[in-house]
């Protein structure tokens, strides 16, 4: 039986209070699977809360991470946030590459590969995000931005620290719009990026409207080893329930 990794990206959401009153929540709905060896949960907090995210995260026994950072250890970088600052609540992994940074704050395969190379210098796993447009997939590039995306962190990092990646294919069009990519466009992607990575046991997550009622189907695909959640992340039960859809 494949391990099952159940990431939870809050991106903009959660204070400070919210967080605290997720992790209430949080720890009735996980106490069926806490003690369950194939499933492991992380949830990846805004800075401002990651604080609070380390003490439910730690009290529950689940991974926490930041959902950014930069690459730089310290200095004039106004507004910006150092791996250093991260690790120091505890962070172990940190959400890189995701389609949002690239497409809103128009970060560069260059820039996410330096900050991929950064976290893994300093310990931090990164969760490298990594998909295709509606436009990119219905001119057929899919797997041209795909490869170009992969190729900028695979050409510098070692067969060791490419190992210690989380990949999560994230296909823009299923993000956050409810329609999630078929079991079978996940299933061909995943596989095809096992491929390049040329690394049979690297772990590989899909992320996109993943939620209670399509986890099971898409959860079951041979190179889908989890899934990266947005909107369903946000509540305990809505979080917790698509790997208990999984398990059903
Ligand atoms: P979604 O977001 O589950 O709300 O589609 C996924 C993500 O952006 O990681």
């Amino acid at each position: 039986m494949k391990k099952i990794y159940l990431y939870g990206n809050w991106k903009m959401n959660m204070t400070v209070a919210e967080t605290k009153k997720f992790f209430e929540d949080f720890a009735p709905v996980y106490a069926q699977f806490k003690n369950d060896s194939g499933l492991e949960v992380g949830v990846f907090a805004p800075f401002t809360s990651l604080w609070a995210a380390a003490e439910g995260a730690k009290a529950n026994g689940v991974v926490f991470g930041a959902e950014n950072i930069y690459f730089e250890p310290k200095g004039a970088f106004t507004g910006e946030v150092s791996i250093p600052m991260v690790k120091e609540t505890g962070a172990t992994h940190v959400i890189l590459g995701h389609s949002e940074r690239r497409h809103i704050f128009g970060e560069s395969d260059e820039l996410v590969a330096k900050k991929t190379k950064a976290a893994l210098d300093a310990g931090l796993i990164p969760v490298f995000c990594y998909g295709e447009t509606l436009d990119e997939r219905e001119s057929g590039h899919t797997f041209d931005v795909m490869t170009r995306q992969l190729d900028a962190i695979l050409k510098i990092l070692s067969p060791d620290e490419i190992r210690k990646v989380i990949y999560a294919y994230e296909p823009v069009w299923a993000i956050g719009t409810g329609k999630s990519a078929t079991s079978e466009q996940a299933q061909e992607v995943c596989e095809w990026s096992r491929k390049l990575i040329k690394d049979p046991n690297v772990v590989i997550l899909y992320g996109g409207s993943v939620k209670g009622s399509n986890a099971k189907e898409l959860l079951s695909m041979k190179d889908i080893d989890g899934a990266l959640v947005g909107g369903a992340s946000l509540k305990p039960a809505s979080f917790i329930e698509i790997y208990a859809e999984y398990k059903k």
